[in-house]
């Protein structure tokens, strides 16, 4: 045994200190989870000491202190939000039963399944961004960078906590290969395509970290409803840090137009060239990496017909987004619902059973959460006088799931031919070129207080501190 003192290593909710099976899981588990921090974690990253914050507890006072640590020593805790005694079943087959605290024998694939799924994408992000520590356009997004890093290490442990005390010996070997599988890796990638992408530079992370983990936010709450307790407990928990995540997403994008903006008044253009002879990110670059991550992060939520949504949702395992708050039957059975496809040549709808279309139902759900950031973002550039307006590109544009599946449609919803959609796909998604101009705007800027050209700096400091303040001590 490695002497571990539990409470205070691993903070958590779930009486680790009492159980020795866990234990033994976590302690085998544990090592083999710094060595993939060491090499696939953020990198170069050991030696500094950085302003995170930590949860030690599930009570608002508790889940949010600040402090400067080295990320290899962060406290990586487990924790399930307060749980009711009583609470039954509010959708699906089982509706009205009481929730289940152990795995029925005959959901237990299906729930690993589930839990292996999401498990995948907490580490797979952390790989995707480990090499923008070297281009930070500030200490103060350096910092973030770093506190959704060690937070998606955390929803790492959530998922294998999950596993190691409900699933047994399959459940051991699943954690296991959670630190096997590598973003991007050609012999053993993470299961999700979106997760085997590249964040190549700090314009990809914010829109990755506004669409794709607003993703996150929506699959944590589906599953925030499910029958099985300690998993829809977690994944409450979870939903508290995530906010934080797309914060740094929407306020990053937010800041960098602030920016573009101030120099097209001040240029009195807006000439792409003129812009980026300036050195801050066109309106029509950000509209394309737009395009880019929305179209790719809606895929995430799978085919539109479905039957293993249909089989989640009526053996009680995932929920629709806000279950509780809709007023239908929670079964389903006799509805349908809407979902596109292409019939000559043109965009129709199809009704189908809603059970089989639960994708589309939380993916609907997640594209009228993300329009509405796109909103205030457009408030930005109104504000400064700029007439521009950024949008969200139809659903059907750029697919690579479902019926949708390489349909050739526009960002507006118009359905073209191939070849054209091939020759229109330049102003519509980043090219080479794109990317060469804004991968020559990361450099790393990190003195206090300062921040690199292309960004406008935060309207507040992390935790209300100073605009100069040290957020990362490098030695
Ligand atoms: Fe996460
Ligand atoms: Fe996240």
């Amino acid at each position: 045994m490695s002497g571990i003192n539990y409470s205070e290593k691993i903070p958590n909710n779930v009486n680790l200190s009492d159980d020795r099976t866990l234990q033994r899981a976590l302690e085998q588990w544990q090592p083999n989870f710094i060595n993939w921090w060491d090499e696939m974690g953020p990198e170069g990253s050991t030696d500094m000491d950085v302003y995170l914050r930590t949860a030690v507890s599930v009570d608002p006072q508790g889940w949010a202190q600040f402090g400067h640590v080295k990320m290899r020593d962060y406290r990586w805790g487990i924790f399930l939000n307060p749980g009711q005694d009583d609470r039954t079943i509010g959708f699906g087959d089982h509706k009205g039963e009481k929730a289940w605290n152990d795995v029925p024998g005959e959901y237990r694939s299906n729930l690993r399944r589930i839990i292996v799924t999401q498990g995948d994408t907490e580490p797979a992000s952390v790989e995707q961004q480990r090499h923008l520590g070297g281009t930070a356009p500030s200490m103060y997004d350096l910092r973030n960078l770093f506190q959704i890093n060690v937070e998606e290490g955390r929803h790492l442990w959530a998922m294998v906590y999950l596993l190691h005390k409900h699933f047994g010996r399959d459940g051991r070997e699943e954690a296991d290969a959670l630190l096997q599988r590598n973003s991007g890796d050609e012999d053993n990638p993470r299961i999700l395509a979106a997760f085997n992408e590249q964040t190549p530079d700090w314009l990809s992370f914010f829109m990755f970290t506004y669409f794709t983990d607003r993703d996150g936010k929506f699959q944590l709450c589906a599953l925030a409803e499910s029958s099985f307790e300690p998993l829809a407990r977690t994944t409450k928990f979870m939903l508290t840090e995530e906010a934080h995540h797309m914060f740094v997403g929407e306020s990053g994008i937010s800041r960098t137009i602030q920016r573009t903006c101030q120099v097209m008044n001040e240029l009195k253009t807006d000439d792409p060239n003129k812009l980026r002879a300036a050195g801050v990110i066109d309106l029509p670059t950000l509209q394309r990496y737009l395009n880019f991550h929305f179209s790719v992060t809606i895929d995430l939520f799978g085919a539109d017909e479905s039957s293993n949504a249909a089989t989640f949702y009526s053996t009680g395992i995932k929920g629709r987004y806000e279950e509780t708050k809709r007023d239908d039957d929670h079964i389903l059975k006799d509805r349908t619902y809407p979902v596109l496809q292409v019939k000559d040549g043109h965009l129709v709808t199809k009704e189908v059973p809603m059970l089989n279309a639960l994708n589309e139902v939380l993916r609907d759900d997640y594209i009228k959460d993300s329009v509405s950031g796109v909103e205030r973002w457009n408030k930005v550039i109104t504000k400064a006088g700029i007439d521009f307006k950024l949008r969200v590109p139809h659903k059907a544009f750029n697919r690579n799931i479902g019926a949708l599946a390489g349909a050739n449609v526009t960002p507006q919803g118009e359905v073209v031919s191939e070849s054209e959609w091939r020759l229109r796909a330049g102003e519509w998604l980043p090219d080479t070129e794109d990317r060469a101009y804004v991968a020559s705007l990361m450099r790393r800027v990190v003195e206090p207080g300062k921040f690199a050209n292309w960004i406008a700096p935060p309207a507040l400091g992390i935790n209300r501190q100073a605009a100069d303040f040290e957020y990362v001590r490098f030695s």
